[in-house]
């Protein structure tokens, strides 16, 4: 399978970082959106979505092992290469948690997980009212909710940095970073 070079991003590493940058970009948008707004009805959809995405999670961990990272296009200063390090990490890392927590915190919080319809987690409804649900553990629920939480928000900051950097590299030093992440060859 190709690999990558300095000058050009195997398939497999640009079809991955787009599939699941999309995905991370939507799941971030919509799981404020739908929380802050109270939209029960987009729920699932973010569930399933989200549990979708911890697949493609896996196979990018696995290939960036295989792979390594991919080297720089050029020699930027120490500082830019420590920058763009603890990013790429808290990316990866961030993509990583997200699914967990979340699946976490409506797995234990006793709300069920479905995906794309089909039962993961079965909702446990309260007998005494069946619109509410009783956690199966309470406080795993809430860790993975105030996980859920602020790593969405560090991800948020760290997809901006990201950006900015791919940007930079494009507009002002004009190199390959951004044109191999984004033309197969
Ligand atoms: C990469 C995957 C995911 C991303 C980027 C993501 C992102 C977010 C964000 C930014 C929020 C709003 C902030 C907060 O947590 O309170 C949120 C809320 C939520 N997410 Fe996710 N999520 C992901 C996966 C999942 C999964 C797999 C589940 C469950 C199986 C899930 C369930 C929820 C629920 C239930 C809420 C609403 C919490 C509430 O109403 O208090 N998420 N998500
Ligand atoms: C419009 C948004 C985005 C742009 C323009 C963009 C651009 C890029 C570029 C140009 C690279 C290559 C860096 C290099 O050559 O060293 C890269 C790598 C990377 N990006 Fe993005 N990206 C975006 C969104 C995201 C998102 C949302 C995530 C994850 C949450 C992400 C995670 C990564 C990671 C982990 C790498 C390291 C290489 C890899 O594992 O594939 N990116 N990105």
């Amino acid at each position: 399978m190709q690999t990558d070079t300095p000058n050009q991003l195997s398939p497999t590493t640009i079809a991955l970082h787009w599939l699941v940058a999309i995905m991370m970009i939507g799941l971030l948008a919509t799981g404020l959106y739908m929380e802050q707004n109270e939209i029960y009805a987009l729920y699932p959809w973010h569930k399933s979505f989200g549990v979708l995405i911890a697949f493609f999670v896996i196979l990018r961990i696995l290939w960036r092992i295989k792979n390594g990272w991919p080297t720089p296009v050029s020699d930027y200063t120490a500082i830019e290469r420590l920058l763009s390090k603890i990013v790429h990490y808290l990316l990866l890392i961030g993509t990583v948690l997200m699914p967990i927590s979340g699946f976490m915190m409506s797995a234990m919080g006793g709300h069920g997980v479905d995906f794309f319809g089909i039962e993961l987690v079965a909702r446990n409804p309260d007998p005494a009212d069946p619109q509410q649900v009783i956690p199966l553990n309470g406080a795993l629920a809430q860790i993975g909710h105030v996980v859920h939480g602020l790593a969405g928000y560090t991800l948020i900051a760290a997809v901006a940095l990201h950006m900015i950097g791919a940007f930079k590299h494009h507009i002002i030093d004009k190199d390959r970073t951004l044109l191999r992440m984004t033309s197969f060859k």
